[in-house]
């Protein structure tokens, strides 16, 4: 069991729920999926957050539940894609556990959100090429949060936490950025 925490960051789509339930199943450890809590708490959707109070608002939530997690232990932390964004978080997030970049192609990502209406920050933009400029904005602030990059183009949840549990384990190379 490990010692720390796995802070998995990324563009929407690139599986971080999906990797957070396995790694609870398989490896006994605790998730939390930031999204949830944060829609469980308003009583709300994340769209109905962001029209009713506005992105802002959202983000500050985003950044108080953040802080929640420093000094627990054993948790797979699935952050909103947004996160790293703010610098503030980006800091918190070093310190709360082992950061794991998780990346995919515009194409794919297009392919898993394309259908899902809970993403509002994708309205206008929910096109491949909307995606991959996102991406490109946002490029740079994910690298400088991560610890890890995994890119999960072509590879299963199991093959993806397999490679995940030996980066974060020191097994292999220690880091790739
Ligand atoms: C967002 C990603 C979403 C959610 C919100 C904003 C973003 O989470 O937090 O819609 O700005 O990238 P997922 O990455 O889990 O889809």
């Amino acid at each position: 069991m490990q010692n720390f925490n796995i802070v998995l960051i990324g563009f929407m789509g690139t599986g971080k729920s999906a990797v957070a339930r396995y790694l609870e199943q398989e490896y006994g450890m605790e998730s939390a999926e930031m999204d949830q809590i944060i829609a469980e708490r308003e009583g709300k959707s994340i769209p109905e957050i962001f029209s009713e109070y506005g992105e802002e608002y959202f983000r500050s939530l985003e950044t108080r539940l953040l802080r929640e997690f420093k000094g627990r232990k054993q948790i797979v932390i699935s952050c909103g894609g947004g996160v790293p964004m703010r610098a503030e978080n980006a800091a918190e997030l070093k310190k709360i556990g082992k950061s794991v970049l998780l990346t995919a192609s515009p194409e794919t990502v297009y392919r898993r959100v394309r259908n899902s209406h809970d993403r509002p920050v994708l309205s206008g933009r929910g096109s491949v090429e909307g995606i991959a400029e996102l991406m490109e904005e946002r490029r740079e602030k994910y690298k400088a949060a991560a610890d890890y990059v995994i890119d999960t183009e072509n590879k299963t949840i199991p093959e993806v936490c397999r490679e995940l549990m030996e980066k974060v384990s020191g097994i292999g190379e220690l880091s790739d950025v």
